[in-house]
């Protein structure tokens, strides 16, 4: 049979199964489904790729071992080893990997052109161009991102003084480098190529630099879509309907993924790259900010609180993925059930820290996903309900966002915990949130704090309800 036809299904393998698996990705009842089928579509159009050049006569089936090979024990290792909470920067070193193999397969194409070892149209030296720029900044930029989230570079760290023109200013510059270069065909040369590629990574670093604090699961959500149109390109070049698919898909997914980003914190896009949000709020001591003091609960009072009362509405936050709470807040969950009270849980859309991190670590624990309600719904059941607790969340429960124009994260839809009749906060201090800065909700005449890591408090809580 043709190895091209064999080779076709096997794209077709892989693309149904990237759909599917997509599809089946957007709940969490059948996401790890959704993830082992689309990891098959992928095996199926990597099997098919190799056996491809059978027919040509040319391969170089060593190298291409090796680096699967290389490539497959990396990714198990790192995939076995990551923290759930480290997951933005593996996303955001995929994201990089993903823009570097763009940028070597349009320049290594380029070379081939350049060097008259094999002809271009205008429209393949323009994809080719097209993939040394996104890919390249998808690359640059996603380990810039990456070293911030492991806090090994500081968020305003590199910034320039009129960092958005000197940004605009190198755009515009390689933009027309590139029209220059299309324009100027073969007589351009490879070394132009090359500079044109420099100032691509260049620019990659640039850009992803004023990002900072909140915003950067933004950014890496906006890097992934433009590692995804950069292997889009690299599909084009190479007539691989399968990196075109492929591509596609993650670049519009990343694509959506950064706007509803955005809506949920109620900023533009343009707001979010121009950066300078939160980060700058310095630590406080337990109890006091600033002359006002936050009034605190014993465990015992709390438990009571709870155990008694008709209604719970449970808010995780960051610091619940940190502290590993979610089993035992399942725990508590399940012992006040067992005296009639209806707990829920309240879902913000940008808790923690990427997309449906709480349901994640909340399916972890086998806490029925009908109990977790969306932001609209929860916000709708708060005003009847007899108790909130937050576990680790703060900018997601800060009133700011509503009534103080001055605020950082003024106009983005926030619980509005205070609608409850009682609220009471766990975390270790009154140190601010991702976006660094403090929360008037810690000193509401509704709100009582208990302090401590959210694991223990919780386990303690859960001494505490048995003794009752
Ligand atoms: P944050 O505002 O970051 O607050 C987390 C809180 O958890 C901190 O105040 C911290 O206080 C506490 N904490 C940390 N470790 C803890 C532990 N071991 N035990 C108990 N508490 C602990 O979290 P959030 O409310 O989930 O908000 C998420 C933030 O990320 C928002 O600003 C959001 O805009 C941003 N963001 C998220 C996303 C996605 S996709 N999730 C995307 C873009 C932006 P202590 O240090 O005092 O304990």
């Amino acid at each position: 049979m043709d190895i091209k036809f064999l080779t076709d299904i096997g794209f077709l393998i892989g693309s149904v199964g990237f759909v599917w698996g997509l599809k089946l990705l957007s709940s969490p009842d059948s996401a790890r489904r959704g993830n082992t089928i689309a990891s098959i579509g992928m095996g199926a159009a990597i099997i098919s790729i190799i056996f491809a050049p059978l027919n040509q006569g040319d391969n170089n089936y060593p190298w291409v071992i090796a680096g699967l090979a290389i490539g497959a024990i990396i990714g198990y290792l790192m995939a076995m080893r990551v923290k759930m909470t480290a997951m933005p920067q593996m996303v955001s070193i995929f994201n990089g990997l993903g823009g570097a193999c763009a940028v070597l397969i349009g320049m290594v194409e380029l070379r081939h052109f350049y060097t008259g070892a094999s002809a271009m149209s205008g429209g393949q030296i323009a994809i080719s161009l097209s993939a040394l720029f996104i890919g390249g900044i998808a690359f640059t930029g996603s380990i810039l991102a990456w070293f911030k989230l492991e806090d090994w570079l500081r968020d305003n760290a590199l910034i320039l003084p009129k960092h958005s023109i000197f940004n605009m200013a190198l755009l515009v510059v390689i933009l027309a480098m590139g029209i220059y270069i299309y324009v100027q065909n073969i007589d351009a040369g490879i070394g132009l190529a090359a500079i044109f590629m420099v100032l691509a990574l260049v620019y990659g670093v640039s850009f992803v630099v004023p990002i900072g604090g909140a915003d950067m699961p933004v950014v890496i959500s906006l890097l992934n879509s433009f590692s995804g149109l950069s292997a889009a390109s690299a599909g084009l070049i190479y007539g691989n309907n399968f990196m075109l698919v492929g591509g596609i898909l993650v670049g519009a997914s990343g694509t959506i993924l950064t706007v509803l980003m955005c809506n949920a914190m109620n900023r533009s896009l343009l707001n979010v790259l121009i950066g300078g949000f939160g980060g700058g709020a310095a630590g406080a001591s337990k109890g006091a900010v600033g002359g006002q003091v936050a009034k605190e609960v014993t465990l015992n009072d709390a438990a009571i609180q709870l155990y008694y009362s008709g209604s719970v509405m449970i808010v995780p936050g960051y610091g619940l993925a940190v502290a590993q709470a979610q089993k035992v807040c399942k725990e508590i969950d399940d012992l006040l059930e067992s005296n009639g009270v209806d707990v829920k849980y309240a879902i913000h859309p940008v808790a923690g820290r990427m997309p449906g991190h709480m349901n994640v670590l909340l399916a972890e624990a086998d806490v029925p996903y009908p109990k977790l309600l969306d932001l609209e719904d929860a916000n709708a059941a708060l005003k009847n309900t007899d108790m909130v607790v937050i576990v680790g969340a703060n900018d997601v429960v800060n009133p700011a966002a509503l009534d103080d124009p001055g605020s950082p994260i003024y106009g983005m839809p926030v619980l509005q915990v205070w609608d409850a009749k009682n609220v009471i906060v766990l975390k270790r201090s009154m140190n601010p949130g991702y976006a660094g800065i403090q929360n008037p909700l810690f000193f509401h005449e509704k709100t009582r704090m208990l302090f401590g890591d959210a694991k223990d408090t919780l386990s303690k809580l859960v001494t505490e309800i048995k003794n009752l």
